[in-house]
């Protein structure tokens, strides 16, 4: 039997996807040594292997079927735009994409002006305003930290993951629209999905049991 090679998204995506698998009975005891700096591990039992990526690698890992199956949020899933089968969603990490600034900037989007908009994610925020919206924005591509764009003047509003709110509350800043709501998804290699469509059908049967337990 060949291996099934899972990309996990490194943090807490990775933690509750290991949790989730455990309830299956699927283990992966050495991934558990927090000291370990292996980067692949391996249940030789189950034939299964596992790796961590930063989550926009993992639907790169995917669709190159270097990975035959990936757990990644559905954000970064749509920011790729990866030739990957989107299979099955896992219910946890939950949050929304949002369109978020201060109240003020609520009149510039009714108006449909021309805004700056600051996001991590600029082909979301290119499809919301442009396919959506039919609103003509400049898109300003930013790393972290969007919530300080429009703090500074570097735009009027931010396509961001709004979970708690406490970021926006904090700095003074509203969720103005919700572009969709977010979870972490389970994506397969369209080809794996073929070759090995028995056991990961079967995989996905037992995942989809345990969900709805919950
Ligand atoms: C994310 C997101 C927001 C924040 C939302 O950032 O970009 O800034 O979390 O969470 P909240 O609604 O619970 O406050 P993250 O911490 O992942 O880091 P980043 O700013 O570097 O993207």
């Amino acid at each position: 039997m060949r291996y099934l090679t899972f990309a996990l998204t490194k943090g807490r995506l990775a933690q509750k996807t290991l949790e989730l698998l455990e309830e299956l009975g699927i283990t992966c005891q050495e991934m558990k040594d927090k000291n370990s700096r292996k980067l692949i591990f391996v249940n030789e039992e189950l034939k299964l292997k596992f790796f961590l990526a930063k989550g926009p690698d993992v639907p790169t890992y995917v669709e190159y079927g270097a990975a035959d199956i990936g757990v990644v949020g559905k954000d970064t899933i749509m920011e790729e735009g990866r030739k990957v089968h989107e299979v099955l969603d896992l219910r946890f990490g939950n949050c929304r994409m949002c369109v978020c600034g201060p109240k003020s900037a609520k009149e510039l989007l009714k108006h449909r002006e021309l805004i700056r908009v600051a996001t991590k994610y600029p082909n979301i925020a290119k499809d919301y305003f442009y396919n959506k919206k039919h609103q003509t924005v400049e898109i300003i591509k930013l790393n972290g930290s969007i919530e300080l764009a429009p703090l500074v003047g570097l735009s009027e509003v931010i396509v961001d993951i709004v979970e708690t709110g406490s970021t926006l509350r904090e700095n003074h800043l509203e969720v103005l629209e919700e572009v969709c709501p977010l979870s972490a998804r389970m994506i397969v290699n369209p080809v794996s999905m073929r070759l090995e469509n028995e056991r990961i059908r079967e995989l996905l049967t037992r995942l989809r049991v345990v969900l709805k337990e919950a």
